[in-house]
């Protein structure tokens, strides 16, 4: 029989217009350009502005650009996996309200929570629909609107977030290209490094919950930064040895966009040069969900058929994983 892979056939992408820069940081909180620059690699972030707007509002807007591009219909879209830290609701899920304002009639949607791996997560679950034979097209959203639960006072987390969303569409392969392998990985252990203190079932929102700041990013950076640097690289390390990939195999590393020195560690891991690994953190901070399809996103249209593509991520819980994508079409097609 033959064997079906999940290969991406078109990837959308939708940035808010709103540059927060080094600079407006300045003034908001005691920090200066020359720090963040160095100790994260950003310059500047995008911020979605606008009274009722959510991550759905710019998951949105990343589906219709697939939809557009690929000129597939909304109704033909079985399956909407939405990977997200910040969902529009506590409930429904955010993937629900995608599919609803986007059209997709016949989707089925849920939504991933693995902080920032979660689109990985959800890449591997979504490919697993298409590798069945059970659905034919099936997007999968990765995006967070970080600035709703940040504290701009605080200048250890405020400099690194920023808002954004990305997607992929999945279809089936017979030809051996799309998602080979993931290695995926949690440690829960982690989360006391990087949550979210209030809001949920444990401690749901009071007055005293709010006055104490506990709906922001709590987040004690160099501990994870620790645990990200080694946990990134290995992963990624682990995933190029089982599928006996050299780096001169490799075409592309897609890394989270956490901070440049955690990408640096990671490359160098692999032994590949800053040529074949995408950095947007300059422009675009950390996304969360949104850092790894808007990588694929800003660098689609450089993407040939048959590169071998190695995407990397550690985030809150912890979580942390790799997947090793063999690229399905040359991207440039949509970029005319
Ligand atoms: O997205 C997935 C998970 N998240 C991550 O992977 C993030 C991992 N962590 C990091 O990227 C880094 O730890 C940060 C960027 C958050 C912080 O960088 P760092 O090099 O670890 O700095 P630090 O926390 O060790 O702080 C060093 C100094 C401190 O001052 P003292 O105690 O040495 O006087 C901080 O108070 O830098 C100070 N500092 C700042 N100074 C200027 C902290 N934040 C700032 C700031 N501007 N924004």
């Amino acid at each position: 029989m033959t064997k079906i892979t999940a290969a991406i056939t078109a990837v959308g992408g939708y940035v808010p217009d709103y540059i927060l820069t080094n600079a407006e940081l300045e003034k908001l909180v005691d920090t200066n350009d020359e720090w963040i620059t160095t100790r994260t690699g950003i310059k500047e972030r995008r911020i979605l502005k606008g009274e009722g707007k959510g991550t759905s509002d710019m998951g949105v807007e990343a589906v219709k650009d697939i939809l557009r591009k690929t000129g597939i219909k909304p109704n033909e879209i079985d399956l909407l996996i939405c990977a997200t830290t910040t969902p529009d609701f506590q409930f429904p899920a955010t993937s629900n309200v995608i599919t609803d304002k986007a059209g997709l009639s016949n989707a089925f949607g849920y939504d991933i929570n693995a902080a920032c791996s979660g689109f990985l997560f959800a890449l591997t679950t979504g490919a697993q629909f298409i590798e069945t034979g059970k659905y034919k097209k099936v997007i999968v959203v990765g995006g967070d609107k970080m600035s709703s639960i940040m504290n701009y006072e605080d200048r250890a987390t405020c400099i690194i977030f920023g808002d954004g969303c990305g997607a992929v569409l999945l279809e089936p392969d017979i030809d051996g290209y799309g998602v080979v392998d993931s290695v995926l990985k949690s440690d829960g252990s982690g989360r006391a490094y990087l949550h979210q203190k209030a809001g949920g079932s444990v401690k749901p929102a009071t007055h005293e919950t709010i006055d104490a700041k506990e709906h922001y990013v709590y987040q004690e950076g160099q501990t994870v930064f620790k645990f990200a640097v080694t946990n990134m690289a290995e992963v990624a390390y682990e995933i190029m040895e089982r599928n006996n990939l050299t780096s001169e195999d490799i075409a592309w590393l897609v890394p989270h966009q956490a901070n440049k020195r955690i990408i640096d560690a990671t490359r160098i891991r692999m032994g590949l040069p800053e040529e074949k690994t995408m950095l947007n953190i300059q422009r675009y901070g950390n996304t969360t969900n949104g850092t790894l399809p808007l990588c694929l996103w800003d660098w689609e249209k450089d993407l040939r058929k048959g590169d071998n593509i190695v995407l990397a991520a550690f985030g809150g819980g912890f979580t942390w994983g790799a997947t090793y994508i063999k690229w399905a079409y040359d991207g440039s097609k949509y970029h005319q």
